[in-house]
């Protein structure tokens, strides 16, 4: 292919690669890894931004990625999606809300708290908004990680939410949101200040631990089973005895049970007290 160097130019290149050579060829030149991804959701993405950007499929992305570096975010992106909105599923945040916080808060006065895959940051503000109407005041530890910077940023700014956004936000919990530039609403700074935006890569980066209550929703669907399963061993470490998985809708029972957690009101595993 042209722009590829004799050194670089691998059987991938030459034949038209197939995913699994794609996967291995990006893992080496770039250092992306997208082993723990299911292929079928992910394969469909990349080859879309290789049809959207006239490029001669996956040869033509690794050719690219030779030659632009500001190719590898675009890829990297492929792997995330950033669906999100305040109290996605409410229901669920509703258990969270009258069962699941009141007895932890009953508990420890300041909790620690990971949403892990947080995209743009409804789900941790979400976390702050219920925390503040159930106990004001305290100052609780609240993580909020993702893979994606750009999302990051987003979340930290917290400028830029649409009404779609603030769908399931209860009309008394509206007053912590003021307008920005229409049709915009940004969160007031004592709710924004109150979380902790941090790159992290659940596949790859060790987490912190002793946390009372992991969020990890609408994220592990993307990774293929064995990663998900190191995964769920890697929250269930992290989390401490006592402590609460809430997990998305897809998530399966059998998975979670395998790491380790007991099953509890829908949407929520338990770690047992007493082990480590
Ligand atoms: C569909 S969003 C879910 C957002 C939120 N948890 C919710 O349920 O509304 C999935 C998020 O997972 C993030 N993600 C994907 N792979 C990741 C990884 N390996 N480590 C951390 N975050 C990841 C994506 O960037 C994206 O923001």
């Amino acid at each position: 292919l042209p722009g590829l160097t004799s050194q670089a130019a691998t059987a991938a290149d030459r034949e038209g690669a197939t995913w699994d050579e794609f996967v291995g060829e990006l893992r080496r030149r770039a250092g992306i890894d997208f082993r723990g991804y299911k292929s079928s959701h992910l394969e469909r993405r990349v080859r879309g931004l290789a049809l959207r950007s006239g490029l001669d499929g996956l040869s033509g992305l690794l050719t690219l990625l030779d030659r632009d570096p500001s190719a590898r975010r675009e890829l990297e992106r492929c792997a995330s999606v950033a669906v999100s909105e305040f109290f996605r599923t409410p229901r669920q945040f509703e258990t969270l809300a009258s069962g699941i916080l009141p007895r932890l808060l009953a508990r420890r006065r300041q909790l620690r708290i990971w949403s892990a895959g947080c995209s743009y940051g409804p789900e941790p503000y979400s976390l702050v908004l219920l925390l503040e109407e159930l106990a004001p005041g305290r100052a609780h530890f609240i993580l909020a990680t993702d893979i994606d910077e750009a999302l990051l940023s987003r979340a930290r700014a917290a400028d830029s939410f649409t009404e779609r956004d603030l769908l399931h936000v209860r009309p008394r919990l509206r007053q912590h949101f003021i307008p920005s530039r229409p049709p915009f609403h940004a969160l007031r700074l004592e709710i924004r200040s109150r979380v902790m935006f941090r790159r992290h890569d659940v596949l790859d980066d060790p987490p912190e631990d002793d946390f009372d209550l992991i969020v990890c929703r609408n994220v592990m669907m993307y990774f293929s089973p064995a990663a998900k399963q190191r995964l769920l061993q890697n929250l269930h470490r992290a989390l401490r005895p006592g402590g609460y998985l809430f997990v998305g809708d897809a998530e399966a029972v059998n998975d979670l049970q395998e790491a380790g957690f007991s099953r509890d009101v829908v949407g929520f595993y338990r770690k047992e007290l007493g082990v480590s």
